[in-house]
């Protein structure tokens, strides 16, 4: 199958590019390298240096390259930003998102898998979160996820627009070749390993929740398997139209604390980690703990790689080899 692949020169559209020539497909990258690394992108994969958003672009590079199929994993995504300035998102997200699916109709394009959030749920009721949990987004990111999901069920109503949307929750670890360089950085796990390779205290932003630690519970997922699901999915938008859209969430269905990243951090590197506590960020729920069934009967799909020692441990590998991040890659 030929899959354009938007955001693939970013974290998990990398891995997943990999995932997709493992699993005999052909991926085609186009990204504006806006937070991704041209050098993330497989040599031999075709790389479209350019703007999701432009729509005539994106249809016309959907018919040159004949493609069958749309991952798209390209986004603005720190939450903290959408607070401060949401019309970025809006735009980017929403507008573009349409426009996105706007291309693909014109190019005839009727697959489609996109890249959502537990940040849709909010500050969910009950958990493990269901998928037909209420959508109660509580920032305009998650809000933006929300709206694209809305579309795409839509869409496969009225356009016959076959897709799954997956709602990760904390994406984590690396590929042999690809891991998580961003900046800023956000996410907990390369922080605590910046911190581990002498780079300063992290910030555990809060630790009084009302947790048997006092730190947030999150379920983390690794890349590898969402890239797998990513697959998985894309395979799956080719049977019967459905009624709408597939949501799934994808996360291991158990819950870890910041504490508990920390401790089994400090033990794969060998020394203390230091950390310094920070008041809570505002809109971050005590517990996110993803319901797993869904993916596992509609896609067949099970985090294989679900322990923290696994994504910890590959994410120090990859830092280890690019301490510098891609800025190490020399060709
Ligand atoms: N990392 C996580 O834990 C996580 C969790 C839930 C959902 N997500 C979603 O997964 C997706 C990928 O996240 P990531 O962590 O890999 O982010 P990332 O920033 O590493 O990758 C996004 C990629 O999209 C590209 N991009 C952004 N805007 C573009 C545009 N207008 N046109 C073309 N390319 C554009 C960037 O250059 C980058 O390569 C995002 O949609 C994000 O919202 C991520």
């Amino acid at each position: 199958m030929r899959v354009l692949v938007t955001g693939g020169a970013g974290y998990i559209g990398s891995v997943s590019v990999e995932a997709l020539l493992a699993a005999g497909h052909q991926p085609v990258v186009l990204d504006d390298a806006s937070t991704g690394h041209p050098d993330a992108v497989p040599a031999g994969v075709p790389f479209l240096r350019q703007d999701y958003t432009d729509e005539r672009a994106t249809t016309a590079a959907l018919e040159a390259h004949r493609v069958e199929a749309i991952l798209h994993c390209a986004a603005r995504s720190l939450v903290g930003d959408s607070v401060q300035d949401p019309s970025r998102y809006f735009r980017q997200n929403v507008a573009g998102g349409i426009g996105l699916l706007e291309a693909a109709r014109a190019a005839g394009v009727l697959r489609f898998v996109f890249s959502s959030t537990a940040a849709v749920y909010g500050t969910p009721e009950v958990t493990p979160i269901p998928e037909d949990a209420a959508l109660r987004p509580i920032n305009p990111y998650g809000e933006t996820k929300r709206i694209l999901e809305s579309a795409l069920d839509w869409y496969g109503r009225a356009y016959g627009m076959r897709s799954v949307s997956l709602r990760y929750f904390n994406a984590a670890g690396a590929s042999q070749a690809n891991g998580e360089d961003h900046d800023p950085e956000t996410h907990l796990i390369p922080n605590v390993l910046a911190a581990a390779a002498g780079g300063g205290p992290v910030t555990l932003f809060g630790d009084d929740y009302p947790t048997p630690d006092g730190t947030p519970i999150r379920d983390f997922v690794h890349v590898l398997d969402i890239a797998d699901a990513h697959v998985r999915a894309l395979e799956a938008t080719g049977g019967e139209a459905g009624p709408g859209l597939l949501a799934c969430n994808l996360g291991s269905g158990s819950g870890f604390s910041v504490r508990d990243v920390l401790a089994v951090a400090e033990q794969l590197v060998g020394r203390p980690i230091p950390v310094e506590v920070g008041p809570r960020r505002p809109g971050d729920p005590p517990i996110l703990v993803a319901a797993v069934a869904r993916a596992r009967d509609a896609l067949g799909w099970t985090a294989r790689h679900g322990t923290l020692e696994a994504m910890i441990e590959s994410a120090w590998a990859w830092r280890r080899g690019h301490p510098r991040g891609y800025g190490d890659i020399i060709k």
